[in-house]
């Protein structure tokens, strides 16, 4: 039998990814829409009709996610909250779904509006209670994020899955593909912002799902509404991304080592309260993190800072190097005051979201350094 590739191999050579056409080494962009049909009104190429269904470009970037995940099928979308999305569309009206709670606030945001108007009832779990949870009330969808943005909390993936008959969703996008492969520890689905680590430029809104089950019938039904509903990611951003996740898993690798740096610099200074991240022994999430997450934590990480709202937006305004924007996962680092984002969901109010980039880590320490001095 052949020795599967690893994944920095599998990235490094876009899945096989070349253009046969001009013997390039890179695929070519193909922006057409539509297809041509010879004079007998046969389709030149049988597999491309219009580009709402599908395209040579979504398909080479669909193919590296695919081997990187251990997947049977990869679906990519036009972001995440589409592929979210796409997930619970598929799902009857009346259905029942339990949700992590504390995760991604738009994901949240979405869910409780969606299912509201399909009276799907909606049942919102923290972290530390999804397995018993899970155990005693059936579900047809069970929505996980590990770890959590933006409190950093771990699921065991495994034990969600041995609690429940329903689908497990999982929102991997913390994790990344390249640490954790959620399908190998049970997921059924496991979805990615791919606009974050995955693309890692910030220039790409992308979102992902991949499963081993390509012939369940939510499946099947998430690949029928993704081609009739046209929740299609344009050739250009599949070419982008394709490009980005040929260096993806040397990026997390830095990215994941300069956080964990800078979160044991952070956790051991006078002015910070606590540091959430799953790499620190001290946090909840660590011994999850160990069995589930392999050759690193992770780029973000959630800083406490000594004193309130007032204190942290005079750190965050004295970064110079970490920008403050919304996102993670890029390659520059980005600072976020998540309770001015979303003041009424318990964030606290001295937490500074970070999203630690690939710059040397000697800058960033430096960085935040000068700020909280
Ligand atoms: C964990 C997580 N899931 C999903 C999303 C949504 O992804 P997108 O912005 O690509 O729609 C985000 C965006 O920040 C996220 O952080």
């Amino acid at each position: 039998m052949k020795k599967p590739l690893h994944p920095a191999t599998i990235a490094a050579h876009a899945a096989g990814a070349l253009d046969p056409q001009s013997g390039g080494v890179v695929p070519a962009l193909q922006p057409s829409t539509t297809y041509l049909r010879d004079e007998n009104y046969a389709l030149v190429r049988p597999d491309n009709i219009y580009s709402r269904d599908n395209s040579d470009n979504m398909r080479q970037a669909e193919a590296v996610i695919r081997a990187l995940e251990n997947a049977q099928d990869t679906l990519l979308f036009p972001s995440g909250m589409a592929a979210i999305a796409a997930v619970f569309r598929a799902l009857p009206n009346r259905a029942t779904a339990i949700v992590q709670s504390g995760i991604y606030w738009g994901t949240t945001a979405w869910v409780r509006d969606f299912c509201a108007r399909r009276e799907i009832t909606l049942i919102e779990v923290p972290a530390p209670d999804l397995v018993a949870i899970c155990t005693a009330q059936p579900a047809d969808l069970v929505l996980i994020e590990t770890p959590s943005n933006p409190w950093l909390l771990t699921v065991d993936i495994a034990a969600v899955k041995a609690a429940t008959k329903g689908v497990l969703l999982v929102d991997g996008t913390a994790a990344t593909p390249v640490l954790t492969r959620a399908l190998d520890h049970g997921a059924d689905i496991v979805m990615h912002s791919a606009t974050k680590a995955i693309n890692g430029h910030s220039d790409v809104l992308a979102g992902v799902l991949s499963t081993v089950q390509s012939d369940s019938a939510v499946w099947q039904a998430i690949k029928a509404d993704r081609k009739m509903a046209g929740a299609i990611l344009g050739p250009f951003e599949a070419w982008l991304l394709t490009r980005a996740m040929r260096t993806l898993p040397l990026r997390v690798e830095r990215m994941s080592e300069n956080a964990l740096a800078l979160a044991q610099y952070l956790k051991a200074h006078a002015a910070v309260d606590d540091v959430y991240y799953p790499g620190l022994p001290h946090h909840s999430g660590h011994d999850v993190a160990l069995r589930q997450m392999h050759g690193g934590f992770g780029s973000l990480l959630s800083v406490l800072v000594k004193g309130g709202r007032i204190d942290a937006l005079r750190v965050t305004g004295k970064l110079n190097l970490f920008l403050r924007a919304t996102s993670l996962g890029g390659v520059e680092s980005l600072v976020e005051h998540r309770h001015t984002i979303e003041p009424h969901t318990g964030i606290p109010e001295n937490l500074i979201r970070v999203s630690v980039g690939i710059e040397h880590i000697d800058d960033l320490i430096a960085d935040w350094d000068q700020a909280l001095a």
